[in-house]
């Protein structure tokens, strides 16, 4: 076939979708059939390599159930939930970058007060503290925002993955700003840790030969009302991992220092700005 015959195929395709009732609907599906049709041109697929696509998909869709999204850390290792982030914020200057989610968030965690600790089960990592203030674009602390927090423990685990070794609420914690905006949070230091990698997902990457390690941080949800919704991290500057975390995470904006403060803890400031609503 020649590639005059491909662009009569790719036409005749998209022609079938001319009259869909769903404009933003038919926009995403023609693009994909073009950058898919683009795709299959470029690599010259053959059928094998195709069947092949196909089995890698049906085992990702396979290993999906209530706990296990294999298909959104596909997503993440090919960089595509970062860039969905990207898109996503849609950057007003000043305001606090979002990051991805992960798959280890679970809601209900236990509210906390100011200042107390995460930590609820024995762990020798070192304690820190991650305190700031959470403001609004002009500048205004807001007072009651939510700061939904959750993170590994020394061991690299997040204690969803270890419910026979770790408690429930062990290292989540939903804290409540201030009148001044102000929030302090105490915790371990996060860890490096390695994704699901028994999977499809995990096979790619080892396929080519990459890592399947991210670099220590700490997940925030933060809402306010009148603000859009901020998921974010605060990652460790001397963290390992930083320059090739396996789902590209990582905003410089982002990364902070822990350092001994006038208490002599460990701790960093991370102050927040959300956007308006
Ligand atoms: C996480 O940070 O928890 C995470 C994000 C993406 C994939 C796996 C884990
Ligand atoms: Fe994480």
């Amino acid at each position: 076939m020649t590639g005059d015959a491909h662009s009569e195929l790719l036409a005749e395709v998209l022609s079938r979708y001319e009259r869909s009732p769903n404009p933003r609907l038919r926009e995403i599906t023609e693009a994909a059939i073009r950058h898919l049709h683009a795709f299959a041109e470029e690599v010259n697929l053959q059928r094998d390599e195709w069947f092949a696509g196909i089995d890698f998909l049906t085992a990702t869709g396979q290993l999906c159930d209530g706990n296990r999204q294999e298909f959104i850390l596909l997503s993440d290792t090919l960089g595509l939930s970062s860039l969905v982030e990207m898109l996503t914020h849609d950057g007003v200057e000043g305001s606090t970058e979002n990051t991805v989610l992960g798959p280890f968030y679970v809601p209900g965690s236990p509210a906390r007060a100011k200042g107390e600790s995460m930590l609820v089960d024995p762990d020798d990592g070192d304690r820190v503290v991650i305190r700031g203030t959470v403001r609004d674009i002009d500048g205004q602390p807001i007072a009651g925002a939510v700061l939904d927090c959750w993170q590994n423990a020394t061991a690299g685990f997040y204690a969803v993955q270890q419910p026979d070794e770790q408690s429930p609420e062990n290292l989540r914690g939903i804290y409540t700003t201030d009148p001044d905006g102000s929030y302090e949070i105490r915790t371990v230091r996060p860890v490096p840790y390695p994704i699901p990698s028994d999977g499809p997902a995990g096979d790619l990457l080892k396929a080519h030969g990459r890592n399947w390690m991210r670099p220590g941080h700490t997940h925030m949800w933060v809402r306010a009302d009148g603000c859009k919704e901020l998921i974010t991290h605060v990652f460790d500057e001397e963290t390992e991992h930083l320059r090739d975390d396996a789902v590209f995470g990582v905003r410089d904006s982002l990364v902070r220092r822990f350092e001994p403060d006038d208490a002599g803890e460990l701790a960093t400031t991370f102050d927040i700005v959300l956007d308006r609503a």
